[in-house]
């Protein structure tokens, strides 16, 4: 059986040859990070994804995946070759595609006649199209195959997506690369390139805006007293909004909506054409990040030069130790810059290295001697804290649960001054 190959083993590549092995291909891992490969082909997942891990073992087993360093060794045997490295973002906002156009290139130095090459990674609209132009093979094809996993959820993502999305050149590329999903139950949506290319960014600008929607609800309903989870209840019940995506909480981040969020503005830019909406919501994001500090800041007198504050949650969000763009970071560095000192727990996460940021082995160590504890992440083992415990070892009596996540009337009687997100009172 031919293998399929997946170039880059990260959070996307990693769910998407473990997924395709577990519905029965035999797949090729290649990953240029020696540390990184060492680990896989020792069994270990080298990032936190729930369920992951024990589908990393069983392929190894069962033989159904390989790995290796060399594109030239995976093109020996496969016939599609995924994309699945990094597009991050360039000194202008726009999506940086280096890695992709490198990886590329090297599959069209190997690959063999009627080989497909599916473009995974975030890519902004003409990427294919540069791409088929920019490589000297007629006899390969590109398809584009956009992601769209959630991290903490990534291998349910893939197992039962929503749909999938097949942009090919002609329509016997789509039924290549759609008949590898057979085995998954979903709709197949099958277009030209540029349109899936499109659809993806469309997706996430679409998502970042609607948080970025509920976030600015939040803070009108602290102003006039209303509640966010109510409102936001009241509103996602008509089927036309739905009720999912829709949890406010202290700004959207993350490896992909920051990135994309501005890759797809200045796509648009370059078309001559304002996407001002998306550029609002990102406008949107960052005074979400602002209105965290100065509601701690009011909370504390506002003071917050040589405070002592506690943050739960590091990561960007529950479920995953991945801290790119979190909002938690952004929110720590502000903090940091007026003078505050900040003691960090995450369960998962590692913290970076800030001056005036220790990152400590558990909440209530982190809540020792603080003026204020403040809830960046909504890992559910916060909610389980004992608010009595906490109370006795903190200094002040300031707590802002900005995810939501503590159990209000436990936490409201022990503390003076109780405050979550979106919640005038
Ligand atoms: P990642 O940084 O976790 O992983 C990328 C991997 O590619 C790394 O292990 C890196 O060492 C490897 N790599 C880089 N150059 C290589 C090369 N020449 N040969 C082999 N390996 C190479 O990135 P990610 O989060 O998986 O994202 C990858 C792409 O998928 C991005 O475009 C991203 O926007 C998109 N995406 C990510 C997610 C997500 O949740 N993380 C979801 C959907 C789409
Ligand atoms: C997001 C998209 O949801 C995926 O579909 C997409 O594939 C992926 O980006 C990508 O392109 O990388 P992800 O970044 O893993 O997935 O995380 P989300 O669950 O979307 O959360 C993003 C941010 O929004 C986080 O900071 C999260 O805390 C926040 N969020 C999410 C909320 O504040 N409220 C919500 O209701 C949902």
């Amino acid at each position: 059986m031919r293998k399929i190959a997946i170039i880059g083993m990260g959070y996307v590549g990693m769910t998407t040859a473990l997924g395709l092995a577990k519905i029965g291909h035999s797949v090729i891992g290649v990953e240029i990070n020696p540390d990184r490969i060492g680990s896989l082909r020792a069994g270990k997942l080298p990032i936190f994804e729930p369920g992951l891990d024990s589908e990393l073992v069983d392929s190894i087993r069962s033989g159904r995946l390989q790995l290796t360093s060399s594109i030239e060794e995976a093109a020996a045997d496969s016939k599609v070759f995924f994309i699945c490295v990094p597009t991050p973002q360039d000194d202008n906002g726009a999506a940086d595609l280096k890695y992709v156009i490198a990886v590329s290139e090297q599959i069209a130095n190997w690959a063999s006649p009627g080989s497909v090459i599916v473009v995974k990674s975030t890519v902004p609209v003409g990427t294919g199209e540069m791409l088929r132009n920019s490589i000297d093979r007629t006899d390969i094809s590109f398809a584009s195959n956009p992601e769209f996993l959630r991290e903490g959820s990534a291998l349910m993502d893939f197992m039962e997506p929503d749909r999938i999305v097949v942009g090919a050149e002609n329509s016997e590329v789509a039924e290549t690369i759609l008949s590898l999903y057979d085995n998954i139950d979903a709709p197949k949506v099958s277009t030209s390139i540029i349109s899936a290319e499109l659809i993806k960014y469309a997706a996430n600008a679409y998502l970042a805006s609607r948080l970025s929607f509920v976030n600015d609800l939040a803070a009108l309903c602290e102003q006039v007293g209303a509640n966010v989870e109510d409102v936001v209840s009241g509103m996602g019940s008509d089927s036309r909004i739905g009720n999912r995506f829709l949890q406010p909480g202290p700004g959207w981040g993350g490896s992909c909506f920051p990135k994309d969020t501005r890759a797809l503005v200045s796509v648009a830019k370059s078309h001559g054409v304002s996407l001002g909406i998306v550029g609002a919501a990102i406008e949107s994001n960052d005074n979400a990040f602002s209105r965290v500090v100065a509601r701690l800041k009011s909370l504390l007198g506002d003071e917050l030069t040589g405070k002592n504050i506690a943050v739960w949650g590091l990561a960007f969000k529950a479920n995953t130790d991945d801290t790119r763009d979190s909002p938690s970071l952004e929110i720590i560095k502000r903090l940091l810059s007026e003078g505050s000192r900040v003691n960090a727990f995450d369960p998962i996460a590692t913290a970076p290295d800030w001056n005036g940021l220790t990152q400590v082995e558990s909440a209530v160590t982190a809540a020792s001697g603080a003026d204020a504890l403040l809830v960046l992440t909504e890992w559910s083992e916060f909610s389980e804290v004992d608010p009595k415990e906490t109370a006795k070892v903190m200094n002040g009596s300031v707590v802002l649960d900005t995810r939501r996540i503590l159990p209000v009337k436990e936490w409201s009687s022990e503390f003076d001054s109780f405050k979550i997100l979106g919640s005038g009172s």
